[in-house]
């Protein structure tokens, strides 16, 4: 396999690669339309070709879509692509019907096709949607944006920041993104690495800020595969909501931010950068003296001098603690990829051997099975409480994720962790989860690394 690395030359040409605007046919009477199309973008810097994306309405991320806590969001899908897609609403605890899993809770909308998605949103905070059918391809591509839900009473701050962090694996000569999407090295390993790394479509995002200023800094790891480690250069912050929830208390941040595929953070942030030097939140997971994620140049300084740290969101629904008194106890070994000693496992209905798995093109297994099963993994009454102890038997780590119900973590003196819909596990660190099964329907667990999930690491869950 090819993998050159793009250079940094043109890296400060300051160009625009969010999407360029596109003429939309006149429409029908009908829901707001979120459509699929083929994009082309200047992803890459000047100099270098541009990239044929696919995108939600001709923008990569897709549009920030924003609506108040309680309201019900209503799209129309309409697939102008080449290929079935459908889009997760991801973290969003919402009705089985409209959670976007081809083959599971809907067929894959065909090319020129619609679905109308319509929901409810019970909670406030940071969310995200994305493709789920062929996704470890369709996401790679562009297929994912912002879903910010607002409290009825939004924090004191001035000023609110999506950051969409992302990286593109392209071809230096052509900008193309790099093919095939899903080579066996890719799944047997960490998953699909860009060699250029973004937020919010641009590899040199930058914002300008106000010393002194507060902001909301809304961090969504929107990446296939990398585990963003992140740093706070010139400001002080504090996080106050993972994965949209929110935290009891806010918390300074101190030390590394960890952002796994498919997590978010909640930061409130103050600028204490001077007037005419650069915040930044920089990314410290392969060099530490720290790189730009983000640019924040400080131009001015707002009327505000330094206030109290900030209060605490106001509390979704549900968020109770899980009562573990007679939880239902469920096992979660994964095994399996490169180094991982498989032996075999169980796929479409067969036993078979590490070897014949891989020649499928199958490389990992969650609890002994494969891939999506016939049956479910658990079939759970509605009400009841679930423990699930998962054991990392791989060399790698995975970024796990429960749709349409939040979990929280079970620490080893009783404890509970904060509500989370993804969690970081790391080899030979079991993880205890606990939730509640209180949202019927058919569910997918399954690991965010978008091609361990397409290589064996999706299974689903029934809540009845
Ligand atoms: Cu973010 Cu199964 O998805
Ligand atoms: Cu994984």
């Amino acid at each position: 396999m090819r993998s050159r690395r793009l250079t940094r030359r043109g890296f400060c040409a300051g160009i625009a690669a969010s999407g360029i605007a596109v003429a939309r046919p006149a429409r029908a009477a009908g829901p707001e339309l979120l459509s699929t199309e083929v994009t082309e973008l200047q992803l890459a810097p000047e100099g270098y070709g541009p990239t044929q994306a696919w995108t939600y309405d001709g923008q990569l991320p897709g549009p920030v879509l924003r609506q108040p806590q309680g309201s019900r969001l209503v799209r129309r899908l309409e697939n102008r692509l080449p290929v079935p897609t459908s889009i997760h609403w991801h973290g969003i605890r919402i009705d089985n019907a409209m959670d976007g899993v081809a083959g599971l809770t809907q067929d894959p909308v065909p090319p020129g096709g619609q679905f109308d998605y319509a929901f409810d949103l019970p909670d406030a905070g940071t969310y995200w949607y994305h493709a789920h059918t062929n996704s470890s391809e369709q996401v790679t591509r562009g297929l994912a944006g912002a879903l910010i839900v607002d409290e009825a009473t939004p924090p004191d701050i001035d000023r609110d920041e999506v950051l969409l962090l992302s990286d593109w694996l392209l071809d230096p000569e052509t900008g193309a993104f790099q093919e095939p999407f899903d080579h066996p090295m890719l799944r047997s390993h960490g998953g699909r690495f860009g060699n250029l790394i973004g937020t919010n479509g641009r590899f040199n995002f930058s914002s300008e800020v106000r010393r002194h200023e507060r902001i909301r800094l809304r961090l969504i790891n929107g990446a296939t595969a990398r585990i963003f480690g992140l740093r706070l250069d010139g400001l002080t912050g504090w996080t106050v909501g993972l994965d949209g929830m929110p935290l009891l208390q806010p918390e300074q941040v101190t030390s590394e931010l960890v952002l796994a595929p498919a997590q978010r953070i909640d930061l409130i942030v103050d600028v204490t950068a001077g007037v005419g030097e650069t915040a930044a939140l920089l990314r410290i997971d392969d060099d530490e003296s720290g790189r730009p994620q983000a640019l924040f140049p400080v131009v001015g300084a707002s009327t505000a001098t330094r206030r109290p740290a900030p209060s605490a969101l106001p509390p979704n629904p549900g968020m109770e603690l899980p009562n573990l008194t007679g939880a239902r106890l469920l096992d979660m070994p994964m095994a399996g990829g490169a180094m991982g000693g498989l032996r075999s496992a169980r796929f479409e209905g067969a036993d078979l051997g590490f070897r014949d798995l891989v020649q499928r093109g199958q490389f990992w297994s969650l609890a002994g099975q494969v891939g999506m099963a016939e049956r479910p993994f658990a079939s759970l009454s509605r009400g009841e409480t679930v423990r699930m102890k998962i054991t990392n038997d791989t060399a790698f780590p995975h970024a796990m994720h429960l749709h349409g119900m939040h979990f929280r973590e079970v620490r080893q003196d009783g404890g509970f962790g904060p509500m989370r819909d993804t969690v970081l596990s790391l080899p030979d660190q079991p993880l205890d989860i606990a939730f509640t099964a209180d949202n019927p329907g058919k569910w997918l667990f399954h690991c965010h690394m978008l091609n361990h999930a397409a290589s064996g690491m999706t299974t689903w869950i029934e809540v009845a």
